[in-house]
């Protein structure tokens, strides 16, 4: 069985991470989301996958094409500007067969069990059945309504509050029969949430729901995404990440000085120095090859490969993306860091600021 991995979209929320890396690249746990994904899918014996790529393609196409460690069968379709969610799924369909097939958003983390999914498909003769998860505040999201026996009434995409009336959301993963392909226009800027299911409902088409309680969260703003590296560490989100909440994990040719401090949950990628007294507080990730200086402190935060943290520096509740540079004696509160950012001596860089690629700040 295929899936269609859509991965094209500009990710603008999760900027500035996401100016240069595809949200499909950003790292989770130190290995690219979308491998996250993949093996999710292949536990359930979906080893066929389709990318529907757009912005930055040619990085998620490289990548996969020289690290396909999980030995599944990835093919890809580029779409020349951004057709949406429905118009890539359309781009996708010479890659597809005459047989029912997945289509994932791919900025969703879930332990959705994808098997009971099909079967609940399957055992309703749906055209398309679409995952749903209750979440607490269902208003940034788009609402679902089912009657009783699973059929979808109507969709309600970021509704006010008084027009909320469930808290299940669209969970971004579906399971379409190939004719609904006939129903997305060709070539066209389409939408999955909001035209191509709306009009099924009005066509009498049968759109079913299968609710999950699992573990679901879209990385689609950097406190989602960190929140997503946090809760793998901690053990939060079911059988996947580290499982007792405080493991220290370092990871090959490291040296870490003996007076430094590592305070799990933590997860020091390859290659990195930690020098003496540096304090490292959970939960925290750490890309590979960074060095920490003498003295630094990092809590609750995570940092992309090749970071260098300067003697002193403190850098609390944020994100760096890689090849950063804080110099000695800096302070970085709540902030995230895009790639390549170098921050001078001593700075103190104002709370929660959001820091473009290549800066050079203080
Ligand atoms: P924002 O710009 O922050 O809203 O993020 P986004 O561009 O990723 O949009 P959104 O969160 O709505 O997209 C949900 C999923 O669909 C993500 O995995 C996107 O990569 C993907 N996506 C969105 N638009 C397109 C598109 O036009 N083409 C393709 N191939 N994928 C898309």
């Amino acid at each position: 069985m295929k899936a269609v991995i859509l991965s094209g979209g500009l990710g603008t929320r999760l900027r500035p991470l996401t100016w240069n890396t595809p949200k499909s690249l950003v790292p989770v746990l130190n290995k690219p989301f979308l491998e996250h994904v993949l093996r999710h899918l292949k536990e359930h014996g979906i080893d066929e996958v389709v990318l529907a790529l757009s912005n930055l393609a040619s990085s998620i196409q490289e990548y996969f094409g020289c690290t396909n460690s999980l030995d599944m069968k990835i093919d890809y379709v580029m779409e020349r500007s951004a057709l949406g969610t429905a118009g890539a799924i359309k781009n996708a369909a010479e890659k597809l067969s005459h047989d029912s097939f997945f289509v994932l958003n791919g900025d969703i983390f879930s332990d959705l069990d994808y098997s009971a999914m099909l079967k609940c498909h399957r055992e309703n003769n749906s055209d398309v059945t679409i995952a749903l998860t209750a979440v607490d505040n269902p208003a940034a999201y788009g609402l679902v309504e089912t009657k009783g026996d699973g059929r979808v009434t109507r969709f309600l995409e970021k509704p006010r509050q008084d027009e909320i009336t469930t808290n299940l959301i669209n969970a971004g993963t579906y399971i379409f029969e190939p004719g609904v392909l006939d129903m997305i226009p060709t070539d066209t800027e389409y939408s999955t949430e909001r035209q191509l299911f709306p009009s099924m409902l009005a066509s009498d088409a049968s759109v079913r729901a299968f609710a999950s309680s699992g573990y679901w969260i879209d990385i689609g703003s950097p406190e989602k995404y960190r929140r997503l590296n946090f809760d793998l560490l901690s053990g939060r989100s079911g059988k996947y990440g580290f499982q007792n909440g405080n493991e220290v994990v370092t990871g090959q040719a490291g040296q870490v000085h003996p007076t430094a401090k590592l305070e799990g949950p933590v997860l020091l990628g390859d290659n990195c120095v930690v020098e003496s007294n540096a304090v490292i507080m959970g939960p925290a990730v750490i890309g590979d090859h960074c060095h920490i200086g003498e003295a630094a402190t990092i809590s609750a935060s995570v940092i992309w490969p090749r970071v260098t943290i300067g003697n002193g520096c403190k850098l609390i509740s944020s994100i760096a993306a890689d090849n950063c540079v804080l110099q000695s004696g800096c302070e970085i509160t709540q902030a995230i860091l895009g790639n390549r950012v170098k921050i001078l001596k001593n700075y103190k860089l104002p709370t929660g600021s959001m820091v473009e690629p290549k800066q050079i700040i203080g």
